[in-house]
C-alpha cells in the first residue's frame, strides 16, 4: 500500500471498525481559536472536548486533518523544498478519545495498525515514553516491544502541549529505523537529529490543562489525541524517507516538470518540490476562504504564492504556471476533499491573477537584487534598505528575498529591514498627523499600526472566536468595559461582523465569554454588539453594550452575528443587485446606481433616471426580480483586477476608486425570449454579503418610486418575510373592507381593488397639488436669493405637512441646480422644518447644520439627517422668520 489515498482510508477504516466516528477535516482557518493562524494538527477542532466544555454524540473520533504550517507559531516555509520532510501543507491522521479509552487501548490500537494494518516490520520500530510514565512503558512491553526498544525521554519532546495554554499531557512516540545507510541515532541519543530514526506517530495522553499563569491542573477526563503525518508514513511504505516520493507529491512534481519542460529529478528538482508543496497549501487555503492580501492570513497566502512563483520563474516559466497545475491537484485530492473541486474555478483564477500581477515586478526586482549584490563585497549580507525596497516597491516578501539569497549563500540584514520598515511607518504617521485629522482618528491610526487590519471572516461564517485587541471610548484607549458603561468600541483580531460599507448596514450580534473564560470576578461575560463600523487602517470597530461581567483587552471571546438579521440583510443586498439589472433592462443603460441602503427591514436603491416610473414599469420590474429569485441560481464571488471585471461587464459605482483587486458578485442566468441562455445576468463589483442562491431572497415587493434628488429616483422594496408580511397586510385590508361592506365575497376583491386604486390616485393627486401649491409660492414665497454666493430659497408654507417637505425640497433643488433650500411648514400648530443642499455644495454646507440652526428659533431641539437632506421640528411655527435668519447665518459662514 503506497498511495496516500489508500493509506488515508486504511487509517480511517481501521478506527471506524474500533467504534470511532469518522469526522471530516475542519477548515484550515480555525473557528474555535482566535490566536491560531491556521489549523496545525488534528486535535484543534476537538480542543473543547478535551477540556470538557463541549460534548458531542460520540466519544471516539478519527480524522484526516488538513494542516498548514506557515506563518504563526509553527512556520516551516523557509525550509520547504530543501529538505525531505518540511511542508507548508500536510495531512495529519489521528484517532481521538474524549474521556473514553486511555493508554490501555490507545497503545495496542497504534501497534496493531502499524504492524498488521500497514505491515511495517516490528524489528524496524522503536518507541519512546515520558520518563515518569511507567504505565505506558508496561503497556508497550505487553504488546511485545522489547524493553531495549522502549526509550525513556525526560524532555518536552515527550510532553505535548498545544500552545502556551490548553490541554496537554505526556506522550509516547513510534519511530522507524530507516537503516544504517543513513546517518542518525535513536531518540535521546546525541545523533537523534539525523535522518535514520524518524518519528511516525505521536500518541498524546491528554490529562492536564495548562493556564496562562503557568499553573497546570489535571483534567476531569482522561483523553487521547494522536497524530501521524500522512506524507511521512506514505514515504516510509514506499521504502523512502523523502515525503516528496509519495504518489501525490510525485504527480504534482511531474506536472510541474511537464509544464516547464524541465526534467523532474535533475538539478532543478528543488523548484519542482517548492511548487508541488506550495500548490497544495495555496489551493487549500483559497478553498477555505483565504484570499491574498497584505495582512494576516491573506499575507501568508501571498508570501507562499510569490515564493512558488519565483521558483517557477527559475524553471524558466514564461507564463503563469501554478494555475495550470490545479487540475492535477484536484484529480489527486479532490475525492478526499470535495471543497477543492467546488472551489476549482476560484483557485485557478486567484492563482492566475496573482501570478500575472507579480510577474510585472518580479523581473525588475530580481534585477535590482543582482545589481545590489554585484556592488557588495563577496559573501556579505544584503543591506536591510535594499531588502525593504524590494518589499515596498516590487512586492517581494522578506522571506522571498531570503530564499533567493539562500541559493547564493547569503543572508539579509533583517535589523536594517525592520528599521527601514519602522522609518516608513513613522513617516506615514507624520503625514497623517499633519493632515488635520481629529484626535479620534489618530487613536484609530495608532491602533491600526499596532495591530494591523482586522481579519474579516464573515463571508464564510457567522460565528468565530476573536481576541479583544483594544477598547476605545471617546477617542481614548481603555483596558476594560463593564455592564452599564456605554459608548465603547471594541477591536477584535478577527471578526465575522460586517462593518457598514457599500450601502450595507453594520452587523449586530452577541459577544460571550468562552465557557471556561469567565472574567476575574467569575461572571460570565454577555454583551451585545449594536453596530459595526470601519475605521482607518482596515480596523473594524464594534459598538458594544455589556450586559453582564467585564470585557478586557486580551480576552478571547465568542462572536456571534445575529443570524436572522444578517439573513434579511443578505437577501436585501442580493435583491438590490437583481433590481439594478431589472431597472436597466426596463428603463435603459443610463440607469446607474447613485446610492443604496441594505438594511434588515428593507432596501432602498437610488438610480439615475429623469422621470417617475409608471405603474406598469414598477410591476414589470417586480415581476422580473421575482423571476430571477425563482431561478434559484447560485451566487458566485470572484476576485479580479478592475480591468478584468470591466471586461466581463461588471457594474461599478461611478467615481468610486477601486484598488488593485476587486470582488465581483454575479448571479442569475439571462433570459432570451422564452428560454434561458447561459449568460450571467447580474455582475457587480461588491464587497457585501450575499445569499448563496437567489431563491433564498424568497420574494420581492416594491413600495413605490419617488424622487431622491434632481435626476435621481428612489425605489424602496421588501424581501423575504417582510415582503410576505406586507402582502398579508394588504390582503387583510381587503378582507376587512369586504366584511364592512357585507358584499358578496366574489365581487369584493374587484370592487375593493378599484376603490383602492382610486384612493391611491387621489392621494397622489393631493400630494402633487400640495407640492404645486408650494412651488407656486403662496403669499409668502420669496425668490431665491444669493447668500455668500449660494442660491438660497427659504419659505414658510401652510397647507402642507412635514411629510410633504422632502418632495418639495427636491423640486426646488432641481429648479435651482445649485443651492440650498429651507422650508418651514405650519403643521397643525407645530412647526416642521426641512433643509436641502445640492450635491455640488456638500463640501461647504450641510443641510443638518441649517436645520440645527433653525430648530431652536422654532422652540425645538436637535434635528438630523444627511448633508443633502435634513429635518427637524419645533412647537412655534410663528417664528419662521427668525428660523430663516438663523439658517442664513450658517450660510454666511459657509
Ligand atoms: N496533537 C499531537 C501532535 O500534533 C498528536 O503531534
Amino acid at each position: 500500500m503506497t498511495s496516500l489515498n489508500d493509506i488515508r482510508s486504511t487509517f480511517l477504516d481501521y478506527f471506524a471498525r474500533q467504534g470511532h466516528a469518522v469526522v471530516p477535516s475542519s477548515p484550515l482557518v480555525p473557528r474555535n481559536d482566535p490566536t491560531m493562524m491556521f489549523v496545525n494538527s488534528g486535535m484543534v477542532q476537538f480542543k473543547n472536548l478535551f477540556t470538557g466544555i463541549e460534548t458531542r454524540d460520540y466519544s471516539r473520533a478519527t480524522s484526516a486533518q488538513k494542516c498548514v504550517r506557515a506563518g504563526g507559531k509553527h512556520n516551516d516555509l523557509d525550509n520547504v523544498g530543501y529538505t525531505a520532510r518540511h511542508h507548508t501543507f500536510f495531512e495529519m491522521l489521528g484517532n481521538f478519545s474524549f474521556g473514553d479509552y486511555f493508554k490501555d487501548d490507545a497503545i495496542p490500537f497504534a501497534w496493531e495498525l502499524i504492524t498488521d494494518g500497514f505491515g511495517i516490520p516490528k524489528d524496524k520500530l522503536y518507541t519512546t515514553v515520558y520518563h515518569t510514565d511507567e504505565d505506558a512503558f508496561e503497556i508497550w512491553k505487553k504488546v511485545g516491544v522489547p524493553e531495549d526498544r522502549i526509550i525513556r525521554i525526560a524532555t518536552d519532546d515527550n510532553f505535548w502541549r498545544m500552545g502556551p495554554t490548553g490541554p496537554c499531557g505526556p506522550c509516547t512516540e513510534i519511530f522507524y529505523d530507516h537503516g544504517d545507510h543513513i546517518w542518525g541515532g535513536p531518540p535521546g541519543s546525541p545523533e537523534e537529529d539525523g535522518d535514520r530514526f524518524i518519528e511516525i506517530w505521536n500518541v498524546v495522553f491528554m490529562q492536564n490543562e495548562q493556564f496562562a499563569d503557568g499553573t497546570m491542573v489535571p483534567l476531569e477526563i482522561q483523553s487521547i489525541d494522536t497524530g501521524m503525518g500522512l506524507e511521512r508514513i506514505g514515504a516510509l511504505l514506499k521504502g523512502s524517507h523523502d515525503n516528496y516520493d509519495t504518489d501525490t507529491m510525485r504527480a504534482l512534481i511531474e506536472a510541474s516538470a511537464h509544464a516547464t519542460s524541465v526534467e523532474p529529478d535533475g538539478e532543478q528538482n528543488v523548484h519542482h518540490r517548492v511548487i508541488a508543496d506550495h500548490l497544495r497549501s495555496t489551493s487549500f487555503l483559497i478553498a477555505d476562504g483565504v484570499m491574498p492580501s497584505n495582512d494576516g492570513r491573506g499575507y501568508v497566502l501571498r508570501r507562499i504564492m510569490r515564493r512558488a512563483m519565483r521558483h517557477a520563474h527559475l524553471l524558466g516559466a514564461k507564463d503563469p504556471l501554478m494555475h495550470r497545475l490545479v487540475p492535477v491537484l484536484v484529480s489527486q485530492m479532490g475525492q478526499a476533499y470535495p471543497e477543492l473541486g467546488q472551489a476549482q474555478a476560484l483557485i485557478t483564477e486567484t492563482l492566475k491573477l496573482e501570478e500575472e500581477r507579480f510577474r510585472q515586478t518580479l523581473d525588475r526586482g530580481l534585477k535590482l537584487l543582482d545589481d545590489e549584490l554585484a556592488g557588495l563585497p563577496e559573501g556579505s549580507d544584503l543591506p536591510g534598505g535594499a531588502a525593504f525596497k524590494l518589499y515596498d516597491t516590487y512586492g517581494f516578501p522578506l522571506d522571498l528575498t531570503q530564499d533567493a539569497l539562500r541559493e547564493k549563500g547569503r543572508g539579509v540584514d533583517t535589523e536594517g529591514f525592520d528599521a527601514a520598515m519602522a522609518d516608513q511607518k513613522a513617516k506615514a504617521r507624520a503625514a497623517w498627523a499633519g493632515s488635520g485629522e481629529t484626535a479620534d482618528a489618530t487613536a484609530w491610526f495608532d491602533l491600526a499600526e499596532a495591530h494591523g487590519a482586522t481579519e474579516f471572516l464573515g463571508y464564510d461564517t457567522e460565528i468565530a472566536e476573536g481576541q479583544v485587541l483594544a477598547i476605545v471610548r471617546d477617542g481614548s484607549a481603555i483596558t476594560s468595559v463593564s455592564a452599564g458603561e456605554d459608548g465603547a468600541w471594541i477591536i477584535f483580531n478577527q471578526t465575522p461582523f460586517y462593518a457598514e460599507s457599500g450601502g450595507q448596514v453594520g452587523d449586530q450580534g452577541f459577544v460571550r465569554s468562552l465557557e471556561a473564560g469567565h472574567d476575574d470576578k467569575g461572571d460570565r461575560v454577555e454583551a451585545r454588539i449594536t453596530d459595526t463600523q470601519k475605521r482607518g487602517g482596515g480596523l473594524f470597530a464594534h459598538l458594544v453594550k455589556v450586559q453582564n461581567g467585564t470585557l478586557e483587552v486580551g480576552d478571547a471571546v465568542r462572536l456571534e452575528v445575529d443570524h436572522g438579521r444578517r439573513t434579511a440583510i443578505r437577501a436585501n443586498h442580493s435583491a438590490t443587485h437583481l433590481l439594478h439589472e431589472a431597472l436597466r433592462g426596463r428603463l435603459g443603460d443610463h440607469v446607474a446606481q447613485r446610492g443604496s441602503l441594505n438594511a434588515a427591514d428593507r432596501l432602498r436603491f437610488d438610480f439615475s433616471h429623469n422621470a417617475a416610473l409608471s405603474l406598469e414599469d414598477l410591476e414589470e420590474i417586480e415581476r422580473e426580480v421575482n423571476f430571477f429569485i425563482r431561478q434559484n441560481a447560485s451566487v458566485e464571488t470572484r476576485i479580479m483586477t478592475p480591468d478584468d471585471a470591466r471586461a466581463i461587464g461588471a457594474q461599478a459605482l461611478f467615481g468610486e476608486k477601486y484598488g488593485d483587486e476587486v470582488r465581483v458578485v454575479s448571479m442569475g442566468k439571462a433570459q432570451t425570449g422564452k428560454g434561458i441562455n447561459g449568460d450571467t445576468w447580474s455582475i457587480e463589483l461588491c464587497g457585501g454579503t450575499h445569499v448563496s442562491r437567489t431563491g433564498q431572497i424568497g420574494a420581492f415587493v416594491t413600495l413605490g418610486d419617488s424622487a431622491s434628488s434632481a435626476g435621481v429616483r428612489r425605489i424602496e422594496a421588501l424581501t423575504g418575510q417582510a415582503a410576505h408580511d406586507y402582502l398579508r397586510g394588504q390582503d387583510q385590508l381587503l378582507a376587512e373592507t369586504a366584511l364592512a361592506l357585507k358584499a358578496p365575497a366574489a365581487d369584493v376583491p374587484d370592487r375593493v381593488k378599484a376603490l383602492m386604486d382610486e384612493r391611491k390616485k387621489l392621494e397622489n393627486e393631493v400630494a402633487q397639488l400640495r407640492r404645486d401649491l408650494a412651488m407656486a409660492g403662496g403669499a409668502s414665497a420669496p425668490e431665491a436669493r444669493s447668500v455668500n454666493g449660494i442660491a438660497f430659497h427659504a419659505q414658510a408654507l401652510s397647507g402642507v405637512t412635514g411629510k410633504d417637505l422632502a418632495g418639495i425640497i427636491d423640486e426646488h433643488k432641481a429648479r435651482l441646480g445649485s443651492g440650498a433650500v429651507l422650508l418651514i411648514a405650519d403643521a397643525g400648530g407645530k412647526a416642521a422644518v426641512a433643509a436641502g443642499v445640492t450635491d455640488d455644495l456638500k463640501d461647504r454646507l450641510s443641510a443638518v447644520d441649517l436645520v440645527r440652526a433653525a430648530v431652536p428659533a422654532l422652540g425645538g431641539k436637535g434635528g438630523g439627517g444627511r448633508p443633502d437632506f435634513a429635518q427637524g421640528g419645533g412647537a412655534d411655527p410663528s417664528q419662521a422668520d427668525a428660523a430663516i435668519a438663523a439658517a442664513e447665518d450658517v450660510l454666511k459662514g459657509a
